[in-house]
C-alpha cells in the first residue's frame, strides 16, 4: 500500500502547493509511482504540473468519473495529477457527508494504486482537513518564519487532536529570506512537531517554473530552492517517530 502525504496549513500562501508539486515531482523522478490529488478548487497544483484538464476530483466525488480516467500524466514520468474538476468547492459544500466519504474512498483507492499520494488542499481547518489528517500517513506543514504563519499553527490543534495516532506531523520552513535562525520544535496544541530539511529560500526560479507549468528541478536544477526541496523530499520519505501517539 502506498503512503499518503498531505500538505496542510490553515494559513494561505505559505507554500503548500509549491511544496506539493515539487516534492511529488522529485519523488516521482526518483522512481516512486506518485499521484498528486489536487483538492484545491483553484487548481494551482494542476497547472504547476503543466496539466489543464477540467475533470477531476469533483467528478469522481460526484460519481461521474473514476480515478483511472481523471489521473493525467505530467511532464514528469511517474507523476500523475488529478485536477480539482468543475465546481469542487460548491459540490463539497452542498454534499458535505458524501464529499467526505467519497474523498476518503478516493484516497484509499489512490493509495492502492500508487507508491506515494500527495494531497494538496486549500488553506483551512475544515471537516475535510480533519478527515484528511485521519487518513494520511504524514501531514506536512510548510511554515514561513514569520509571526502570523507561526501563530496560525495553533488553528491546527483540533486537527492534531482528531488525527489518527498513526499520522506523523512534520514541518519545514518555506519562503525564507536570508538565513533562518535556529529554532526548537514548533508546538501545535499538545504536539511538538519536528522540523525537517533545510529551509526553502524565497527564490525567483519558483514562480518562473510555475509560469512554465513545470516542477522546479526541470527548469532550474541548480537553484537554491531546488536543492532545499531535494533534501526535504529525502527526509519526507524516511522521517519516523513523530506520530501523535
Ligand atoms: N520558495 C519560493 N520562492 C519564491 N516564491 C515562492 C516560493 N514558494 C512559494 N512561492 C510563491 O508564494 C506564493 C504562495 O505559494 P503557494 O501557492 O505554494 O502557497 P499555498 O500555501 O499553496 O497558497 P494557498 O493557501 O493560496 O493555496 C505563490 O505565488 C508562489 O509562487
Ligand atoms: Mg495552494
Amino acid at each position: 500500500m502506498g503512503k499518503v502525504y498531505a500538505l496542510v496549513n490553515q494559513k494561505g500562501g505559505v507554500g503548500k502547493t509549491t511544496s506539493a508539486v515539487n516534492l511529488a515531482a522529485l519523488l516521482a523522478a526518483s522512481g516512486k509511482r506518485t499521484l498528486l490529488l489536487d483538492f484545491d478548487p483553484l487548481g494551482n497544483a494542476t497547472s504547476g504540473c503543466g496539466v489543464s484538464q477540467a475533470r477531476g476530483c469533483a467528478e469522481i466525488l460526484a460519481g461521474r468519473g473514476v480515478l483511472s480516467e481523471a489521473a493525467c500524466a505530467t511532464v514528469v514520468t511517474g507523476l500523475d495529477v488529478v485536477p480539482p474538476g468543475k465546481d469542487l468547492a460548491t459540490w463539497m459544500h452542498d454534499h458535505p457527508d458524501l464529499a467526505l466519504s467519497r474523498a476518503e474512498q478516493l484516497i484509499d483507492e489512490a493509495r492502492s494504486k500508487y507508491d506515494l499520494v500527495f494531497v494538496d488542499a486549500a488553506p483551512g481547518a475544515t471537516a475535510f482537513h480533519i478527515a484528511l489528517a485521519a487518513r494520511a500517513d504524514r501531514i506536512l506543514v510548510p511554515c514561513p518564519p514569520e509571526p502570523f504563519p507561526e501563530q496560525s499553527l495553533q488553528a491546527l490543534a483540533e486537527i492534531v487532536r482528531r488525527s489518527s495516532a498513526n499520522t506523523m506531523w512534520v514541518a519545514f520552513r518555506t519562503l525564507v529570506n536570508g538565513t533562518a535562525p535556529p529554532e526548537g520544535s514548533p508546538q501545535i496544541g499538545s504536539l511538538a512537531i519536528h522540523w525537517i530539511g533545510p529551509p526553502v529560500p524565497r527564490d525567483p526560479w519558483v514562480p518562473e517554473a510555475q509560469r512554465q507549468g513545470k516542477p522546479l528541478y526541470l527548469v532550474a536544477p541548480s537553484a537554491r530552492a531546488t536543492h532545499a526541496y531535494v533534501a526535504i523530499a529525502k527526509e519526507v520519505t524516511k522521517h519516523e517517530g513523530t506520530a501523535t501517539g
